[in-house]
């Protein structure tokens, strides 16, 4: 017999259906609530609720778990690139050789911004926020390819393989033509080579001597986008489905989750853990007193890096991305003191009862800004390379959306606070 939890409100029983995800993991169906009894479920931030069922990523926090289309993270960092693992989070499973040669043709013909969208970026002040200048420019491929993003899901459909291609390969290449711009320098073309190997290409390029990555900065390229890859139900992906749930187009609807990781609460985190490793070191502590000064429970001095809103356990991501640090800085033979104080850091938390107690352990964000400064990106510059690794989850997840025949706009529902009903005033009456 399926099973159900009862909810008795006023002595009146209501039977709720449970759910059972394929890990196990279990919901209480409300949807049928309020037509039932007339009440919602208040869930500030949404932060107990299931908005959609997904198979494309699994994520235990309590277990430190993350695994893409049923693939540990561990497994694609170790074997895959990032062009492979994108090719599996949007399209379900790993490519042959064949459908990835396709999927990379189709990543190289559409990496180009032409000249008429190239005039979008001198309408920006050169000090624009990079994430603003990316939301902007994307939401402009809506206007430039209308025949990909008609706002109809069938049509949008029939359309998809070339929009997402073109969206990866498009984000990949505006980020390092803003960079570019805002710097002062002549844009560089892409090239007919691999996609990691093309943004440094992109980005480092001088005139007359073309950027060539060293095979270990480009490998660490890849790991650091791969393991952005996605991150389930985040605050951008649910604006990518919450949008895309209105029929939105593919591109529209990235350019919202481009918005939404520009907060530094989300996509902003890990510019904040440069900024402090960099001001400890100015101060000249070795992490010591900073940590002292993170038990304050003061939100100004948190420690950036630590804790996250659904890991209780370590962040597998981190773990990767700290091993990787380590050897990427010794192969580039950088030896960076930033390196060195957040390995102190680190240390001393996970000895520390504060951050036991509170499960507070290294995130993405911890090591990932000392991997983008050693192949030389500017810190301005880590959110967009977070939302180029990004990109794959958030097609996924508007194609999830736009592909179920039953799906609904999203659309949720709040408890009102405001003043109750009240008879307007003319302006002479008005105190
Ligand atoms: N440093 C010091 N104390 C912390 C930290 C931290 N980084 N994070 C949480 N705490 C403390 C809180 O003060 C609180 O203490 P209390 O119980 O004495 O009041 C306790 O740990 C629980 O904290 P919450 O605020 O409930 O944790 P929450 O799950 O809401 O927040 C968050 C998670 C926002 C990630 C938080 O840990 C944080 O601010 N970390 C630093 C910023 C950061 O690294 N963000 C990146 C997240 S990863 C990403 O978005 C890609």
């Amino acid at each position: 017999m399926a099973k159900t939890a009862s909810l008795k409100i006023d002595d009146k029983p209501f039977d709720l259906p449970i759910m059972t995800g394929s890990e196990g993991e279990q919901a209480i169906d409300v949807r049928r609530l309020r037509a039932e009894s007339g009440y919602i479920c208040f869930d500030q931030g949404y932060g107990n609720t299931g908005s959609c069922e997904s198979n494309i990523t699994y994520l235990d926090g309590d277990n430190g778990i993350l695994r893409h289309r049923g693939y540990p993270i561990e497994q694609l960092a170790q074997h895959s690139d990032f062009v492979e693992t994108a090719y599996l989070v949007i399209y379900g499973e790993l490519p042959t050789e064949k459908q990835r040669n396709h999927f990379g043709t189709l990543l190289r013909k559409n990496a180009a911004i032409e000249t008429q969208m190239q005039r979008i970026f001198e309408g920006f002040p050169d000090d624009a926020p990079p994430m603003a200048m990316l939301s902007s420019i994307v939401a402009s491929l809506a206007a430039h390819y209308p025949e990909l993003a008609t706002n109809n899901f069938e049509r949008d459909l029939q359309n998809f393989d070339l929009a997402a291609a073109m969206a990866i390969s498009k984000i990949r290449t505006i980020g390092a033509m803003l960079y570019r711009y805002q710097n002062g320098m002549p844009y560089v073309h892409p090239k007919d080579i691999p996609f990691c190997e093309n943004f440094l290409h992109m980005m480092f390029s001088e005139p007359y001597k073309d950027y060539v990555a060293e095979p270990e900065i480009a490998k660490a390229l890849n790991l650091l986008l791969l393991l952005h890859a996605d991150h389930e139900q985040n605050c951008s992906t649910s604006t990518v489905r919450m949008v895309g749930s209105s029929a939105a187009n593919l591109f529209t609807s990235l350019s919202a989750g481009i918005s939404a990781l520009s907060g530094p609460l989300h996509g902003g985190a890990n510019t904040a853990v440069m900024n402090m490793l960099q001001m400890i070191h100015d101060e000249g502590d070795d992490g010591t007193r900073f940590i002292e000064a993170a038990k304050s429970g003061s939100k100004s001095s948190r420690l950036m890096g630590f804790g996250h809103a659904v890991y209780r356990n370590f962040d597998p991501r981190a773990k990767i991305i700290g091993d990787a640090c380590e050897k990427v800085l010794a192969k580039l033979g950088i030896d960076d003191p930033l390196l060195e104080i957040a390995r102190n850091l680190e240390q001393a938390a996970l000895k520390d009862d504060y951050f036991l107690s509170r499960k507070l352990y290294p995130n993405v964000d911890f090591y990932s800004g000392i991997i983008m400064r050693a192949l030389g990106i500017p810190v301005n510059m880590f959110t967009v390379v977070f939302a180029i690794g990004r990109a794959p989850g958030w097609i996924a997840n508007w194609r999830e959306v736009a592909s179920q025949p039953k799906g609904r706009i999203y659309r949720p529902r709040q408890i009102y606070s405001g003043p109750v009903k009240r008879d307007y005033t003319p302006m002479g009456d008005r105190g």
